[in-house]
């Protein structure tokens, strides 16, 4: 049998967002190639949804694929591609049975036909699913997301279907991909790095950030509990004054 520490999460969280990083340090400290890092970080994927579960969070994001990451080698770019359809063909039921429902946010139009088909048949597939949402960044950039979200905003006010005055900080997020999400919470980037890299920017505005040095695909349970007691520490404020 194996023992599962017991852990309460005090704090609500309605969305964690993650930034799956040290994929290829992971495989290169092993001696192997850098793909089967990403092979692994797939797989570590269901651990992560069962946290989720256990800990009633709602909405998790996890940056896939980068809008810079088109700069990687393109056997990089296929594997991870090739481990991504991989996923979603091998989880789907799990994704069902525990009332996922799976979301994209990206620019599917530039990711291989292949890949991208996959990826609308596993939102097909779980639309229905009200449970939980996984909220997969895919050829996702905060700038680029910003940037459509803005051009949006101009050809519907353009064509007069929309007001100058009726363009504020809540109403903008409806032009996001992640429209209708909540605002992160939680953000947390395994491996070390301290930097945001272009994840969630408008999203993320008041989230508070956890920077762990485990890296993604030794990512399990205990480290997500790690993460979140450093969580529970934080006051968030908002602006405002400090919870006394
Ligand atoms: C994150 O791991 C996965 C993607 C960016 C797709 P990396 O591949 O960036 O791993 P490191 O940072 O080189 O170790
Ligand atoms: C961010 O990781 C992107 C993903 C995890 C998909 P990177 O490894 O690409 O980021 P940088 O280059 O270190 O900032
Ligand atoms: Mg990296």
């Amino acid at each position: 049998m194996i023992f599962m520490a017991s852990f309460t999460l005090q704090k609500k969280i309605g969305h964690v967002a993650f930034i799956m990083d040290g994929n290829g340090r992971w495989a290169k400290l092993r001696g192997l190639p850098r793909h089967l890092g990403h092979k692994r970080a797939c797989e570590r994927l269901r651990d992560v949804f069962d946290c989720c579960v256990e800990f009633n969070i709602h909405v998790a994001s996890f940056y896939a694929f980068s809008t810079e990451n088109w700069n990687r080698p393109q056997e990089e770019i296929d594997h991870l591609m090739d481990y991504l359809e991989d996923f979603f063909h091998r989880e789907i039921d799990f994704l069902m049975e525990k009332g996922i429902k799976v979301r994209i946010s990206g620019d599917l139009s530039r990711i291989r036909e292949q890949t991208r088909l996959v990826c609308l048949e596993a939102m097909e597939k779980t639309k229905d699913n009200t449970g939980y949402i996984a909220n997969i960044c895919l050829n996702y950039g905060g700038r680029d997301e910003i940037v459509k979200a803005s051009k949006r905003i101009a050809e519907e006010y353009k064509q007069g279907k929309i007001s100058l005055d009726s363009i504020n900080e809540e109403s903008f997020k409806a032009y996001l991909y992640t429209a209708g999400l909540p605002d992160v919470d939680l953000m947390i980037r395994t491996s070390g790095e301290q930097r945001l890299s272009n994840y969630l920017l408008y999203e993320n505005a008041y989230a508070e950030f956890v920077f762990t040095k485990v890296k993604w695909p030794d990512f399990d349970r205990k480290a997500f509990i790690d993460c979140l007691k450093e969580y529970q520490k934080r006051d968030r404020r908002f602006g405002g004054l400090k919870n006394e």
